[in-house]
């Protein structure tokens, strides 16, 4: 999951009236799930930043879709086999499911900072970005919990808006990069175009089955993850170019290497992609 190149797209809104008790339709847990999404986005955003995509931006955003990627197979692991000690297999097998298809995610946000240039390992090893850095423990917290039913919440936030991004978004990067480079293998995979989408059904359906107060639960979860990542993406948002490029260089300890002069770092253009 990442947000990495996210743009800002309107979820549509559905209101519930009466609290759940009943059977879970698809429908009607779709509705709950984006309607937590946009009421955690609601506070925040009139004031949200909206600059230019930058190639500075978007390594920022990189490094932050690393860190968000990372755990991600380990905690799900973590969740599942508290689950199977709980005697609920059925959740068990959902989450070692999606941990299986979560696996080398990170790896793909290496090697577009590798395609960029950039020394990966050494920057994601120094580096996190302010703004992720809540969001990650977030989701640490919530897989080693009692109960861990959240983390499919949380996992549902973040795959939801990685799954508005659409090819046009994807061309915005492209157009930043070199054109030999190809810097959207992650962006791509976190995406409409990627394997997204279908995680969102996947999770809306396992939802909709589970019983009322597990489904209250992730509805809750969706809607605090969607507060914390807001209040990270204007966090990242609002630096300047030069600020996110001196974040990064003294991560690292020297001047950001590029491939390709013709594309520099250092430009004079200002403002940044979402941070991942
Ligand atoms: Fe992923
Ligand atoms: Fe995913």
């Amino acid at each position: 999951m990442s947000l990495a190149g996210a743009s800002f797209g309107r979820i549509p809104r559905e209101t519930t009236r009466a609290l759940m008790t009943g059977v879970g339709s698809a429908g009607s847990t779709v509705g709950l799930l984006d309607g937590a999404i946009n009421l955690g986005f609601a506070g925040i955003e009139k004031r949200l930043a909206r600059p230019d995509p930058t190639l500075v931006g978007y390594i920022v955003a990189l490094v932050g879709a690393y860190h968000t990627s990372v755990d991600t197979p380990r905690n799900l692991r973590r969740a599942a086999s508290r689950f199977n000690e709980l005697g609920r297999p059925e959740v068990a097998a959902y989450l070692e499911e999606r941990a299986r298809e979560e696996t080398g995610h990170d790896r793909l946000a290496l090697k577009d900072l590798r395609a960029l240039g950039v020394p990966a390992e050494r920057l994601v090893a120094s580096f996190v970005p302010e703004g992720i850095k809540p969001l990650c423990k977030r989701f640490d917290d919530l897989c080693v919990q009692d109960y861990p039913m959240g983390c499919i919440g949380y996992s549902y936030c973040l795959e939801r808006i990685a799954a508005l991004k659409q090819e046009t978004d994807i061309e915005k990067v492209r157009a930043m990069c070199p054109p030999d480079v190809d810097a959207t293998r992650f962006l791509r995979s976190h995406s409409s175009l990627g394997s997204e989408a279908a995680h969102v059904e996947e999770t809306i359906e396992f939802v909709a089955s589970l019983p009322a107060n597990d489904r209250i639960r992730v509805v809750q979860e969706t809607y605090e993850s969607a507060l914390i990542l807001a209040e990270g993406y204007n966090h990242e948002l609002l630096k300047s170019e030069a600020q996110m490029l001196e974040e990064l260089e003294q991560a690292l300890g020297e001047a950001l290497p590029f491939r390709h002069s013709s594309y520099p770092l250092h430009g004079e253009k200002r403002g940044a992609l979402p941070a991942a």
